[in-house]
């Protein structure tokens, strides 16, 4: 890894000290493409248009009409169905006069046999646009039902990622896809992913592509003054991951190679200077308003902070992409048994949020060796006092930041708190290994036996 880490800085010298005088036009970076073909040279940044505004979502009604919409296919789960957001929604619509149909069975943290429900019932009416109104379930499983509805000759696992899936491109245009979260955590409103619980081999993955992303995504802070501690407190702890995954991410410049066309680009391509600002700001947001918005449902102030920070880091991921904490996440939460968290329902499961950072003392210890700077300055922005710490102490004084954060916020005590023992890790990295999208984007790769290690020392956390 050093070694490789010293090939590129060597190219990176290269480039900056080749002429860039206008007789040679062409920019040192295109030269340093030209000398490492297996390496890309090039991020892009795709997102989807984010309006943002205290009260915004009485404005729905008139964007649908702007894209000229005569059916709508209005999406939500069960339980926010019957809160202020979905009202405030229909209200707008019912202004306007437009038609549509509302679909309310979404599962939260949906599942292959969930999505099909909703695909289903989005193939059986005509409808020219979708909206989704809920959290990072309502929004993934929109996006599916609006695919299947363009693509109804497809198979689910036709665009699910390979190699659970096909991975096919999705060539088609969609319908206008309207986004309005109503939790402060997965910013799926600007990605161009949707995940779900592959129930046959018990762990989550996902389909991803350009054409899935939101065309306008509506941020509105009055949504998160319904949201329980719980889910305040878990989707807390998915922008926290977000935000330091995609800023650790392997650079762009070293993911792989160059797509031959740019439309194969993929939408993780590692860190670049653009996520890393988004990254920033959600890591200094974390440090000011995670605490006073978990713990006071009514600080607006704190609360509209988290929203805003939670599209911020969608922005991140949606381009740079997550690694190790969501890699392993996928199996942890396919394989609960037990656990039944508070302010989610009855049922056994593990919301995201907990399944991402229960690893995620030990996934930043393991990754601080591919660039201890860049982990520190996390940790700083994090609020830990950095001075005079060395750089081979960059993983233990991350992860004891987030460890802080994890005991402030009460997280149950590592993947023994959440029903799992020793036994069940040779389990989990097998869910986890198919999860290559993800594990690929790390700073580092890893064995079998790395994944092994990172799960064990996840077993106790405090
Ligand atoms: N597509 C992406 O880019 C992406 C990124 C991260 C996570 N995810 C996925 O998103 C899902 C998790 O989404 P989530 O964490 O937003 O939660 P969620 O949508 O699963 O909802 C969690 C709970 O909060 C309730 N809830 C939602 N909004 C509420 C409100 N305003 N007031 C009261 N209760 C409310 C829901 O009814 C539900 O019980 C997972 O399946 C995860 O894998 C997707
Ligand atoms: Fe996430």
């Amino acid at each position: 890894m050093a070694g490789r880490k010293r090939v590129f800085n060597l190219l990176r010298t290269i480039d900056v000290a080749s002429c860039k005088c206008p007789a040679h036009s062409h920019r040192g970076n295109i030269q340093v493409s030209n000398a490492t073909p297996l390496k890309d040279y090039a991020f892009e940044i795709k997102c989807s248009t984010v309006r943002y505004g205290i009260g915004v979502t009485r404005e729905v009604g008139l964007d649908m009409v702007n894209f000229e919409s005569k059916n709508v296919c209005v999406m939500t789960d069960p339980n926010v169905a019957n809160l202020s957001p979905m009202k405030a929604v229909l209200d707008s619509l019912a202004k306007t006069g437009i038609n549509y149909k509302v679909y309310d069975k979404v599962a939260v943290e949906p599942t292959d046999k969930s999505f099909k429900d909703a695909i289903k019932f989005a193939q059986e009416n005509d409808f020219d646009s979708f909206l989704a109104v809920g959290g990072g379930s309502t929004m993934d499983t929109c996006k599916v039902a609006n695919l299947f509805a363009c693509h109804p000759e497809n198979e689910l696992l036709d665009f699910v990622n390979a190699p659970v899936g096909k991975g096919l491109p999705i060539k088609k245009a969609l319908k206008p896809m309207i986004a309005i979260p109503t939790t402060s955590g997965t910013g799926s409103e600007t990605t161009g992913v949707s995940v779900f619980d592959y129930e046959e081999i018990h762990a989550k993955t996902g389909i991803s592509g350009a054409a899935l992303r939101p065309i306008l995504a509506i941020i509105d802070p009055l949504h998160t003054l319904t949201v329980p501690e719980k889910v305040a407190n878990y989707a807390g702890f998915d922008i926290f991951c977000h935000a330091l995954e995609s800023f650790t991410a392997i650079p762009y410049t070293e993911r792989g190679a160059a797509p031959s066309n740019p439309s194969l680009r993929p939408a993780y391509q590692g860190s670049n200077p653009i996520s890393d600002v988004w990254a920033r700001f959600c890591l200094q947001t974390i440090q000011k308003y995670f605490a006073r918005a978990v713990y006071n449902a009514d600080d607006l102030d704190a609360r509209s902070s988290m929203h805003l920070a939670a599209t911020m880091a969608g922005v991140g991921i949606g381009n740079a992409g997550v690694h190790l904490c969501h890699g392993l996440a996928y199996p942890i939460a396919g394989n609960c048994k037990t656990f039944v968290p508070k302010d989610y329902g009855h049922n056994p499961m593990i919301p995201h949020g907990l399944s991402v950072v229960v690893t995620a003392p030990a996934v930043f210890r393991f990754t601080a060796a591919s660039d201890p700077d860049k982990h520190l300055e996390a940790a700083q922005l994090l609020g830990a006092d950095i001075t005079r710490v060395k750089q081979a102490d960059a993983g233990r004084v991350l992860a004891d930041t987030i460890l802080k954060y994890m005991d402030i916020m009460k997280i149950e005590n590592g993947l023994s708190g959440l029903g799992y023992s020793s036994k069940d890790i040779p389990n989990l990295v097998k869910g986890a290994l198919p999860q290559e999208r993800l594990l690929k984007i790390a700073p580092l790769p890893q064995t079998e036996e790395d994944l092994s290690k990172i799960l064990e020392d996840s077993l106790i956390n405090y």
